[in-house]
């Protein structure tokens, strides 16, 4: 990057804890001492199998946490401003705001009877004082920069119309469309086709420059592709973070290593001839 380094991470997560609270059982810790953060321009991997805690500790940046899970403790600060203890109006504003989300089916996140276009106008009128006329040109200006196709790049298309890999790019028009400074993915390649998940991590990868991104996966060859920061969740913490360069090529732990074994990292990832 260039010009000079803003120290602030964009996010930075402390300590975080996170429980699951069963009706009339005892708390139960999911997510232990998690610490992140991430700074402008980085892309930051969240490694780990399925069920590690992922998703938990990404999604309670913006307390999107599922019935039942609670944040037990710990911090989150966005841009240095502290947002875990805000009220529920403003951290609606938030959400598809400042922080834009990308999930792994964009065909359950989207409203069935819906355009892709309507989804996203309201989306752009809930975040920006924008006309109709003004938020619909801005919707089809984002899905053309996604390289929907068409005239019109699909905005008046509902999302069965759509294959999976052209919902997902409309899912990330959607993200971005409020210019958030922090865009969390979770597994948004996971549901699609090999050839169509390379062509969604190109355009994330160049979507991501100047943001703090967070990209959520169990597969480190989708973590080797993008991200230039890698932390590797276990059992609900966090076993191993740092450039990802170093955890690619030096892991210093026995988990991570055993993730590498079985991922098909291309040899650029990981440095090897
Ligand atoms: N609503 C819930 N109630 C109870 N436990 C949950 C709930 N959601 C997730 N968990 C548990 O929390 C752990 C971490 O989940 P998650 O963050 O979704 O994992 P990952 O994204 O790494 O696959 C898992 O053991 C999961 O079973
Ligand atoms: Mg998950």
């Amino acid at each position: 990057m260039n010009g000079p380094v803003n120290d602030t991470p964009i996010l930075a997560i402390r300590d975080l804890q996170i429980d699951a609270v069963p009706a009339g059982g005892p708390p139960r810790r999911l997510v232990d001492g998690v610490s992140l953060s991430v700074a402008a321009g980085e892309v930051l991997g969240i490694v780990g199998q399925s069920g590690s805690g992922k998703s938990l500790s990404a999604f309670a940046v913006a307390r999107l946490l599922p019935d039942g899970v609670r944040l037990a403790a710990g911090s989150v600060h966005l841009g240095g401003q502290r947002i875990d203890d805000l009220d529920e109006g403003r951290m609606r504003a938030l959400r598809g705001g400042r922080i834009g989300f990308v999930f792994q089916d964009p065909l359950s996140s989207f409203n069935p009877v819906r355009t892709i276009g309507s989804i996203l106008i309201e989306s752009i009128r809930r975040h920006q004082r924008l006309d109709a006329k003004s938020a619909r040109a801005l919707a089809v200006e984002m899905l053309t920069r996604m390289r929907l196709p068409g005239k019109d790049a699909c905005v008046d298309a509902y999302p069965h119309q759509l294959s999976g890999g052209q919902r997902q790019r409309a899912m990330i028009a959607l993200a971005l469309a409020n210019g958030p400074d922090l865009l969390i993915a979770d597994e948004p390649t996971t549901a699609l086709d090999p050839t169509i998940q390379l062509q969604i991590l190109a355009l994330l990868k160049q979507q991501t420059a100047g943001r703090a991104s967070i990209l959520i996966t169990h597969d480190f060859s989708v973590a080797a592709a993008i991200c230039n920061q890698i932390a590797v969740m276990h059992q609900g913490r966090l076993v191993e973070s740092g450039p990802a360069a170093q955890v690619l090529t030096d892991p210093q732990h026995d988990y991570t290593r055993s993730l590498l074994r079985h991922a098909r990292l291309a040899p650029a990832a990981t440095g090897e001839a």
